[in-house]
């Protein structure tokens, strides 16, 4: 099977050559026409053509058959890249299907799992060398899932379910982005796509699946410290107003409005994208999430530096 990208990036190369041999051939004809007929050569006014049939036909016959011929590869590529047309050939794995949910600004991905679904956000992983079929959904208003480098762009529409086949050759990081205007922090809704070999990804899904682990003593003197922060971190996470928004499984915090941050602190960065995820930049997001991605529906809220510092070795430990 070739990679959907693979088949657009062809027919893109297809497209150009015909687009480049039609601009050489204008361009010729131009400079030709220019020089054969300059005003030192002409002895009287220049002559017109009128009712030149041949001309008029042959004008308007070949670009009726160069999009012709586009049209049919453009076809067959659509029906190459289609999840259905995909599916039907049998041999290789069997796609992986992916919910992917689009929120003004960020992206929500629920994996199957026996009955359920296991939730993440903003980061997309999927196995190397394995279809993955996403069922892209919206919450809100239209957006648009694109990762140029594994497959097309597909809108997520309200009310409705499309469909976009993902297919990664390699193992990396691939970077994609909303690709449909969805209000001020449209610019701020980046993907991230991990495509890890299978036992790799294997082992992510299952971490993922799992709860987060709590808080457990370590041994002192430094250690002490240290479950000191996480204890009062979700301490400070389930009595703050976080958890109206937010879940973290394994605790009372189960919001449902914003990103699942169960395992907030694998993931390679913060905001759908706007920061990295580190220490520092955890630290001064939810101290003014609104100066990093202004008109996010992230609130401030108000904590004491003891408060936050806590909160932020927490959160960084939730892997
Ligand atoms: Cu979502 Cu643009």
């Amino acid at each position: 099977m070739r990679p959907p990208a693979e088949a657009i990036a062809s027919l893109g190369w297809v497209v150009g050559a015909i687009a480049f041999v039609i601009l050489i051939g204008v361009e010729a004809a131009l400079v030709w026409t220019a020089w054969r007929y300059r005003a030192s050569r002409l002895s009287g006014p220049p002559g017109q053509l009128e009712g030149m049939t041949r001309l008029e036909i042959a004008w308007t016959a070949i670009p009726i058959v160069i999009l012709a011929v586009v049209f049919v590869l453009m076809v067959g590529t659509m029906r190459e890249i289609s999840s259905s047309a995909v599916a039907a050939v049998t041999s290789g794995p069997a796609a992986l299907r992916v919910r992917a949910i689009g929120w003004q600004w960020w992206w929500e991905f629920r994996y199957p799992r026996d009955g359920g679904e296991t939730v993440t956000a903003n980061e997309l992983h999927i196995p190397v060398g394995a279809p993955v079929d996403l069922e892209l959904e919206s919450h809100d208003v239209i957006h648009s899932f694109w990762v140029p480098e594994l497959a097309g762009k597909m809108d997520l529409i309200p009310g409705r379910t499309n469909r976009l086949r993902l297919y990664a050759a390699h193992a990396g990081t691939y970077a994609g982005q909303c690709s449909e205007f969805c209000g001020v922090e449209h610019a701020w809704m980046r993907i991230t796509v991990v495509a890890d070999e299978p036992a790799e990804f294997a082992r992510w899904l299952e971490l993922q699946a799992a709860p987060r682990t709590p808080p457990a003593p370590v041994s002192p003197p430094s250690g002490e410290r240290i479950f000191t922060a996480l204890a009062q971190g979700e301490r400070v996470f389930t009595s703050s107003v976080c958890s109206s928004c937010h879940t973290i499984r394994g605790t009372p915090a189960a919001g449902l409005a914003g990103p699942d941050l169960t395992h907030v602190g694998a993931r390679r960065t913060l905001a759908a994208g706007a920061l990295a995820n580190d220490a520092a930049s955890l630290r001064a997001w939810i101290a003014d999430p609104q100066r990093y991605k202004p008109g996010a529906l992230m609130p401030r809220v108000p904590l004491s530096d003891a408060d936050l510092d806590a909160l932020v070795v927490y959160l960084g430990s939730l892997r």
